[in-house]
């Protein structure tokens, strides 16, 4: 399901708490929707940055560097 899902760039705000979905099913992906409930799955992962930025955040959840892409969804 999660196969060959690429990285999208997201522009990121300084001190704004964001929540990447960790289960893929979210619709509004990097970011958590709330369906990890529904699908009984792992919840989101909170995080933040010090400075603004923009930032390609993971997809496939493969990554080691979460919600970063690492290059995983290419293995
Ligand atoms: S919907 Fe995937 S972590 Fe919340």
């Amino acid at each position: 399901m999660s196969e060959n899902k690429k990285p999208i760039k997201v522009a990121l705000e300084a001190d704004k708490k964001y929540a990447w979905c960790t289960c893929s099913h979210s619709e509004s992906q990097p970011f958590c929707d709330g369906s990890h409930r529904a699908h009984n799955a792992t919840p989101s992962m909170s995080f933040e940055v010090e400075e603004a930025k923009e930032a390609y955040l993971c997809t496939c959840k493969k990554t080691n560097n979460p919600p970063y892409c690492d290059g995983a969804h290419n293995k």
